[in-house]
């Protein structure tokens, strides 16, 4: 009786070690997973200085009604302008039918912000920064922007109007951080 509980005891005793080893393996092969899985994160992680260069705050508190601003992100140049009402109303009554790359106004800005009209500054024929943004500059006929180097004409939504760019200028990725900052990028 006294041999059989002894060798049940060596049985369980065991049976407990061999678990703990597998535990212990098991665990040992979480630990590498995670500690080889870091690193490529943290790699594929961007820095802080590229990421800095990737986005460009812009307080906008000081452009009046009607005015824009030049500023820049990711070393293009970006047009941020403050669409009057008329202007707004000059985008919205052209019907879509004779934009050559339709969009409307409403698509172009952020909800509840129409008058904030945020693209880059690169014309979409041959890339040279069209006239518009500054005060006392062409803003060509149809009130937006004008491109001197071929004669394309955009519109107060920045939509392509006139001359040989096929496309609108482009509106990049932003939000507003609150109603006079926004985040390009
Ligand atoms: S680059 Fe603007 S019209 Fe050619």
């Amino acid at each position: 009786m006294a041999s059989e509980t002894n060798l049940n005891a060596g049985i369980e005793e065991g049976v407990r070690r061999r678990d703990f080893i597998n535990i212990a393996a098991v665990s040992f092969a979480g630990v590498g997973a995670v500690a080889v899985v870091l690193p490529l994160v943290n790699q594929m992680n961007p820095s802080a200085d590229v990421l800095a260069l990737s986005s460009t705050e812009i307080d906008i508190s000081a452009i009046e009604t009607g005015q824009a601003i030049k500023t820049s992100w990711r070393k293009q140049p970006v047009f941020v302008r403050n669409l009057t009402a008329t202007e707004i109303a000059a985008a919205n009554k052209v019907p879509l039918s004779e934009l050559r790359d339709p969009q409307t106004l409403a698509e172009r800005t952020k909800v509840g912000k129409e008058n904030w009209l945020i693209t880059l500054g690169v014309c979409t024929h041959l890339g040279c920064v069209p006239l518009g943004a500054a005060e006392g500059e062409p803003r060509g006929d149809f009130g937006g922007y004008f491109c001197p180097c071929h004669g394309s004409h955009y519109d107060t939504a920045a939509r392509i109007r006139k001359g040989p760019a096929p496309k609108n200028l482009v509106v990049p990725p932003y939000e507003f951080t609150s109603d006079t900052a926004v985040t390009i990028g």
